[in-house]
């Protein structure tokens, strides 16, 4: 979910509702507002709107009916956990006098007992919400201090939550209270501003405030003050912002989606910038594991969620072919339930765009827990994971706010294959001919991947004439397999059309019998250089499909000639090693998804049901 919090001199509404246009990406199920208004009399009362449906539902309903105005207030933009998306389970939620409003983020686990003994109190719940209880705990709570109301009330909650309030008797004073999810302050001249994300409040100040775990800040037009649960003040980190507010703006694109596609050279050589010596040697400064732990390493587990867990299975592939460390890969929301076997010479590298995916956290608390070290790879400075973690490595793909992740996706990969190429490194791995090939191919993806963005027509047009397929599949060997299944979350998630990823060698398995005639097959095809066998055997595929009926869209390197009689349809890529191939092989896949989506008539950067960054597990 997203969340503002605003104190200051400006128009609270105003400023709120621009914030929430930056935080839909968050969940977009309902919205609400609620903002602090003193009546003639000068009598301080809460105005609220809230509604089911998207941002401009509420932005609606407020034309019509415009609210007072004030200049302190909060508002929300939801992905529903507890209670469907209606009006009533719309935050802000409100106590039986109207005097607190509360937004939250996160799942309130002890919701039904506190409920429970609300109900008895003689306490009227409207909504189905674990977070309508924290409304009425601070309206119980609350003696002249929101802040304290607040820390008594968090002391009481189990789960995981950001909360931020208002009180009508407490003007000029926004609440918040963090655990585990994220919640940032932005600290304005004469204003402040609360957020989940720095995106919320990026045009008005890029000077921000890390919040920790387990404590509350109360905001009010010029001071910020934290303490921890208990009211012992707590230090706070400072930064400064390195992106600026057009960098979460749409910029000419139609969709967020597109300009992130089109952003894809840029992110991924800055993720590279730096790192690479002209001596081919690699600098990962930020990567504070000292080479002793490191050279002692026996084994290697990804954990991830989504698309940084397809990044995960290509690492897996480097890691294993430059260092011949043992590396495992798991989504990690299975990784802690089944009793992982880690230990202090266990290296956890946790792949995540946003850093605050739940599941991937407590995969690493878990992977902590049990001595290993936690390498976190993140596109977001300050977030929850690399906070977390030993050491963090940073991707440098700029804000993401498509829901669908592309340019964070490909620098995941890059930063993967820097981590792998840095193992082998420290670990002396002997550096042949293949390793420079290979740091010398990595410096040159942004241009191919610039070139493999020049020549997309073509894909476009094949996804607007497979607008009334019923189904894709996706097929690739080796780091094409994850590829694959990269290019069919792609087109679930945007053309919520039926589409699979296969190992194209399991195919014969099983999933063979779902080939018919016309169906779209897209085929990964690896270098034929190299490992040619590989690329033999995927021919072979390539034909076999065929030959059941399958309409072939074979994605394959320029000069590869042995695919040319069986593809119905050639998506050329620049040559490359196989072992990269997935930095421009998932390109096209990401231009076809999201036009295929277009021509559906679906919403490209906000598909149904689902959210960018999922806070719960
Ligand atoms: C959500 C998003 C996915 C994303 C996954 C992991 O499910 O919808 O697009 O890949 O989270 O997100 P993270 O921020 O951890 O990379």
């Amino acid at each position: 979910c997203g969340i503002v919090g605003y104190v200051g001199s400006q128009s609270a509404l105003d400023v709120v509702i621009a914030g929430l246009q930056r935080l839909e990406y968050r969940g977009y199920d309902s919205a609400g507002v609620a903002v602090q208004a003193a009546d003639s009399q000068g009598q301080w009362s809460l105005a609220t709107d809230k509604r089911a449906g998207k941002l401009v539902n509420l932005e609606k309903s407020l034309a019509e009916n415009p609210l007072p105005g004030g200049t302190t207030g909060i508002g929300h933009t939801r992905w529903a956990t507890h209670g469907g998306p209606t009006d009533a389970n719309a935050h802000p939620h409100l106590d039986d006098h109207r005097r607190v409003a509360v937004v939250h983020n996160g799942i309130i686990e002890n919701f039904a007992q506190l409920r429970a003994e609300l109900a008895e109190r003689g306490h009227e719940l409207r909504s189905e919400t674990d977070t309508e209880v924290v409304a009425h705990l601070i309206g119980e709570a609350f003696q002249g201090d929101l802040a304290e109301a607040m820390r008594i009330v968090c002391r009481q909650l189990d789960g995981a939550f950001t909360l931020v309030a208002v009180h009508a008797d407490a003007p000029g004073v926004v609440v918040g209270a963090r655990r585990n999810s994220p919640l940032v302050v932005g600290r304005g001249d004469g204003e402040n501003f609360l957020a989940s994300d720095v995106a919320a409040f990026i045009a008005h100040t890029r000077e921000a405030v890390e919040l920790g775990q387990d404590q509350v800040v109360e905001l009010r037009a010029d001071s910020v003050t934290v303490t921890d649960f208990d009211g012992v003040p707590a230090e706070v980190r400072e930064y400064h912002v390195d992106w600026d507010a057009s960098a979460a703006e749409k910029g000419g694109y139609d969709y967020f989606m597109l300009k992130e596609i089109a952003e894809q050279p840029k992110a991924v050589a800055d993720t590279l910038l730096g790192r690479i010596g002209t001596d081919g040697r690699l600098t990962l400064d930020e990567v504070r594991i000292p080479d002793s732990v490191l050279r002692e390493i026996d084994k290697v587990v990804i954990v991830a969620c989504g698309t940084a867990f397809h990044a995960g299975m290509i690492a897996k592939y480097a890691i294993e072919h430059w260092t011949r460390i043992p590396c495992e890969v798991e989504v990690a929301s299975e990784f802690r339930y089944r009793d992982p076997i880690l230990n202090d010479h266990t290296l956890v590298i946790a792949i995540s765009q946003s850093g605050e995916t739940m599941d991937t956290l407590m995969a690493l608390r878990h992977a902590r827990e049990q001595g290993a070290r936690v390498l976190a790879i993140c596109n977001t400075n300050g977030s929850t994971i690399p906070r977390e973690s030993d050491a963090v490595l940073y991707t440098h793909a700029g804000p993401e706010v498509a829901v669908a992740s592309t340019k964070a996706f490909l620098t995941q990969l890059v930063a993967c294959y820097l981590v792998a190429l840095y193992l082998g490194q420290v670990r002396g791995t002997k550096w042949g001919d293949e390793i420079f090939t290979i740091i010398r191919e990595l410096g040159d993806a942004p241009k191919q991947v610039e070139q493999v963005l020049g020549t997309m027509e073509p894909v476009r047009e094949l996804a607007r004439s497979l607008a009334d397929a019923r189904s894709v599949l996706f097929l690739g060997r080796h780091v094409g397999f994850p590829v694959a299944l990269e290019g069919a979350l792609k087109l679930k998630e945007l053309a919520y059309m039926h589409a699979e990823g296969f190992a194209a060698g399991e195919l014969k398995h099983g999933p063979i019998a779902l080939i018919e005639e016309g169906l779209p097959v897209v085929v990964v095809v690896p270098s034929p250089r190299g490992r040619s066998i590989l690329h033999d055997k995927i021919v072979s595929n390539i034909q076999e499909i065929r030959a059941r009926g399958a309409r072939t869209i074979v994605i394959a390197e320029e000069g590869d000639e042995a695919v040319v009689p069986y593809a119905d349809h050639l998506i050329r890529i620049p040559a490359t090693p196989t072992l990269l191939q997935p930095l421009v092989a998932t390109v096209p896949l990401q231009v076809f998804a999201c036009e295929l989506a277009t021509a559906k008539g679906h919403e490209v950067d906000q598909p149904r049901n689902l959210a960018k960054s999922v806070t719960v597990e």
